[in-house]
């Protein structure tokens, strides 16, 4: 039987890190006198730090300098940092680590590919880094989701198809670069706004062995 690839988003799948993205870019947000809702956030999920600055800005009518910009990303990275720093594996969603030791058990190619630039540090702090037969992140990457760039890298480091990968994703920009690569795209949230996925469930713990089973016997 043909391996399959399992390629994992981080923020908002593996841990639940989108509550600190959120709070850092409110809190930079507000001291532009920018007001930012969760609704905003949503479209921010996926993206990478550049854009959500950019979409930041333009939601608050915002023009400022190359310089000014570089240095409110370091602002909002600081801060998100400050919270990463705190982080342990109580922070990793439940059953996720049973559902990686599954597939590892099961010989399946196990990959990262994410967004942040942050991920290594993050993947460390909760003692997950050496679960990923590969590691594909905003540092590996020049173009952002919705663009598959980061799913197709982690595809090609596995050895795995295209067609043989199935991307576990939280975000609209996320699922719809899986849709884009032409892998199995598996929404993990809410239903209403992750509905262009091939499957949603609301987390992990509805993720079960014959799930599995069955995406790795598919042709
Ligand atoms: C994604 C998050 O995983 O990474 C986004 O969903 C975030 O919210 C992006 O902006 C970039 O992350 P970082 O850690 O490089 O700022
Ligand atoms: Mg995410």
């Amino acid at each position: 039987m043909m391996r399959k690839a399992f390629i994992f988003d981080l923020d908002g799948v593996i841990v639940d890190t989108a509550k600190y993205h959120f709070l850092a870019w409110k809190s930079l947000a507000n001291s532009l006198g920018i007001h930012f809702t969760t609704e905003q956030n949503e479209q921010l999920k996926g993206v990478s730090r550049i854009q959500s600055l950019k979409k930041i800005l333009e939601w608050g009518n915002k023009t400022i300098s190359e310089k000014e910009f570089t240095q409110l990303m370091a602002v909002k990275n600081e801060e998100y940092l400050a919270y990463i720093s705190k982080m342990g594996v109580n922070e990793i969603l439940q059953d996720v680590p049973r559902v990686l030791d599954y597939l590892i058990s099961e010989k399946q190619a196990v990959g990262l590919g994410s967004a942040s630039k942050n991920a290594r540090i993050i993947l460390k702090r909760v003692s997950l880094y050496d679960r990923f037969d590969t590691i594909v992140d905003g540092t590996n990457v020049s173009k952002a989701k919705p663009d598959p760039e980061v799913f197709l890298l982690a595809a090609k480091d596995l050895g795995v198809s295209t067609k043989n990968s199935i991307v576990f994703e939280d975000s609209v920009a996320g699922i719809e670069a899986a849709n884009t690569a032409g892998m199995i795209s598996i929404g993990i949230g809410d239903k209403k706004i992750l509905h262009k996925a091939d499957y949603i469930f609301t987390d992990f713990t509805e993720i079960k062995e014959e799930f599995i089973n069955q995406l790795i016997k598919n042709d």
